[in-house]
Order: C-alpha cells, then sequence, then structure tokens
C-alpha cells in the first residue's frame, strides 16, 4: 500500500511539473491501471464495492406477457407506482479472489436466486468480470407478489454498475434490469411511470411525481408463491383464450389511464385499473393448468374496497401475482382504508407508502 502511494505520489509530481494530457485509466479485477502518457504505470487497488436502494412498483396497468422471451421484452406497456416505504438494498463487491458468486438475503446464504444475480451482473459489468459478493436486505416478503424482484434487480444493476465504475443513463440500466425482470425497469424511475413496449427496446419515464397517491397493501399470506410470474405469463400467452385481446386492448388502457393521470381523475384511473387488473387475472384463470393467485381474504379484501366505495371513499384495488390486495387512495382516506383493510378477516398485516424515488447509489464511491 504504501509502495503504491510513493508511486502515485511520484506520478503527481511528475505530471505537475510537465503538464501533459489526462491519464486513462484501466480497469481489471479490483485493480485501477494508470496510463500517465509517458512511461510510467501506476497501479493501485480501487474498492470495486456499493450500495444501492431501490424500492417495489405496483402496476395499475399490468405487464402481462412476453414480446420475445429470450430477451424479456414486454408484450404489453405498462404502468405503475413507485413506492417509498418497501425497500430492498443491494450491496455489491466484485472480488477477484472469490471463485463463484455468492448471495445473501437478509443474512442467510440464498443460492436458489443466484443464477438470476449473476445474470443480471454479466449484463451489467460483462462476462469477463470479477466475481462477487452481493448481500442484499430487504424490508418486506420476498415473491409473495409484493414486486420483491423488480426493487432486487433495480437496486442490483445501480450497486453493480457503481461497483465496476461503469457510468450508464437510467434509461440504460432500466433496461439492463428489465432484461431480468420486466417490471424491475420502473423502480429504477420515481413516482407515476410508464414502460412503453416499443418495437425494439422499452422506453421507461416517470409522468407524474406530484399526485399524492398511497398505497395500503393488505397482506395476506406470506409465503413464496407455487407458480412465477414469469412461468405464469408464458403459460397466459401459450394457452388462455383470452390472451390475443388483452395484448390487443392494452394501449387503450394506457391511453385512458394516462389521461386520468393528467386531469387528476381519481375515479376514472380506478375504473380503467381496476378493469385491467381483473383482466389480467381472467387470462391466469382461464390459462391451462389455471392459475389462481388469490385466497378467501383477497377476496374478502375487494368486498372491503366495494364497501368503502359504496361510502364514497376515494379508493380502488390491484393485484398482482400473489395474494395481496394493493389499495390505491387519496392521502386523505389512506388512515380509514388501512383501519379497513386491517379488520378484514384474514388480513395478516397492513403496510402502507406513498409514492417515492427511483433506485440510486446509496453508498459513498
Ligand atoms: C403481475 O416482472 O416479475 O407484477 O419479467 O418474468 O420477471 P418477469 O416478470 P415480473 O412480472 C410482473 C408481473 C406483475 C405485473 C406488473 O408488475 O406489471
Amino acid at each position: 500500500m504504501i509502495c503504491f502511494q510513493i508511486l502515485e505520489q511520484a506520478y503527481t509530481d511528475f505530471a505537475a511539473a510537465a503538464p501533459m494530457p489526462a491519464a486513462t485509466e484501466t480497469l481489471l479485477a479490483g485493480w485501477a491501471i494508470i496510463h500517465p502518457p509517458a512511461g510510467m504505470q501506476i497501479i493501485r487497488n480501487v474498492t470495486m464495492r456499493a450500495t444501492a436502494q431501490a424500492q417495489p412498483n405496483i402496476a395499475l396497468i399490468k405487464y402481462w406477457g412476453k414480446r420475445d422471451a429470450g430477451r424479456n421484452l414486454p408484450a404489453v406497456s405498462s404502468l405503475s407506482l413507485t413506492l417509498d416505504s418497501l425497500w430492498t438494498r443491494m450491496t455489491v463487491e466484485f472480488d477477484p479472489a472469490l471463485p463463484t458468486d455468492r448471495l445473501e438475503l437478509n443474512g442467510e446464504a440464498a443460492s436458489g436466486l443466484l443464477p438470476r444475480i449473476s445474470r443480471c451482473l454479466d449484463l451489467v459489468a460483462g462476462t469477463n468480470r470479477a466475481r462477487a459478493a452481493v448481500t442484499s436486505e430487504c424490508n418486506f416478503p420476498i415473491a409473495a407478489g409484493l414486486a420483491s424482484s423488480a426493487s432486487a434487480f433495480a437496486a442490483l444493476v445501480v450497486a453493480a454498475s457503481d461497483a465496476a465504475k461503469i457510468s450508464a443513463d437510467t434509461l440504460t440500466l432500466a433496461r439492463l434490469a428489465g432484461a431480468v425482470s420486466g417490471s424491475a425497469a420502473r423502480s429504477l424511475y420515481p413516482g407515476i411511470v410508464l414502460l412503453s413496449a416499443g418495437d425494439r427496446e422499452i422506453l421507461v419515464e416517470t409522468i407524474s411525481e406530484d399526485w399524492p397517491l398511497e398505497l395500503v397493501v393488505a397482506v395476506t399470506d406470506e409465503s413464496s408463491k407455487a407458480v412465477s410470474s414469469s412461468d405464469a405469463m408464458l403459460r397466459s400467452a401459450g394457452t388462455s383464450p383470452f390472451y390475443v385481446a388483452w395484448v390487443e386492448q392494452q394501449e387503450q388502457d394506457i391511453a385512458t389511464a394516462l389521461s386520468a393521470v393528467s386531469s387528476r381523475d381519481f375515479s376514472a384511473l380506478a375504473a380503467v385499473a381496476e378493469h385491467n387488473c381483473l383482466k389480467m387475472h381472467s387470462l391466469l384463470w382461464t390459462s391451462r393448468p389455471p392459475v389462481v393467485y388469490w385466497n378467501q381474504a383477497t377476496m374478502a379484501c375487494m368486498q372491503t374496497v366495494r364497501d368503502l366505495q359504496a361510502d364514497r371513499v376515494p379508493v380502488f384495488f390491484t393485484i398482482d401475482a400473489g395474494p395481496q390486495l394493493k389499495a390505491v387512495c387519496l392521502a386523505e382516506s389512506s388512515n380509514a382504508v388501512a383501519a379497513a383493510l386491517e379488520a378484514t378477516p384474514g388480513v395478516r398485516r397492513i403496510l402502507q407508502s406513498g409514492l417515492g424515488a427511483g433506485a440510486r447509489r446509496i453508498s459513498p464511491r
């Protein structure tokens, strides 16, 4: 280390005495090789470690179906809310001494999830990268229809690119995250987010950050789902008689939702979001074999939302690939919605969140 410091100091003195074009730097497996223009090479150990945080996002107009399964490109556009109080934090440390990638999730080794993590690291840092130790912390149930993979891969692309000292813009990172988990692309962005399926590549953008919508999640079962959303989507596309109509109608649902957001028309947004959610679950119910993510408590929560609506409370529901019901409401009614859902039979706990920021680095470089 002292040796590196002496070399660095020598280079600094040399550069000050004889100004010259900036040095270039090559990063190789944890070492920075600095190539000054004339005759010297300085090798400095650099930390290839970074931490990032991302929040899950909940789709109001759902991504369901793949146009290109190999590249994981969505068949349809989608619209989502990036949350605030639920989070995943990912630390990535590239370490040339490691023989293989390692993953620790909430303090425990999690080798089952490692292949997707490794694939994501390859996409960001290349297949010749050093192996990585990845540690993940998550403050909500994993793989239970709460978009934990969205926040995980969004945080991972930010942490991995930062650790590998690769600078990439948000859309590039969103596309990399989306190549591993389609919904993860949206968690790179804050607020209300539109993902356009496009002809070749996805486009992702925030369309509003100043409508203070709130989300109340009624958790009805914290166990991992039996059928992953990836598998269920492929099954729906291959077997549901309604799949073609789903794809055909999606742009209309997106247009209706965008217009509701721009005019802050809560009831128009509620109507199209519930319709879109129920269409997605109709695809699942009519797949062969069918996939039913709901349980009795999910149904009871839907009735609670209907009762609140009958009492003129501005609220609507959406449900993803799991049995949790997500109620979207205006800030002033979130406590009433939370109380009603908490009192619904079968609800285990309530999570509440406003809208939040996109994935970001949280450790100093
Ligand atoms: C129901 O993003 O988990 O939450 O791309 O196969 O990883 P893969 O799927 P994933 O699917 C999310 C499906 C959904 C709807 C949505 O978030 O839009």
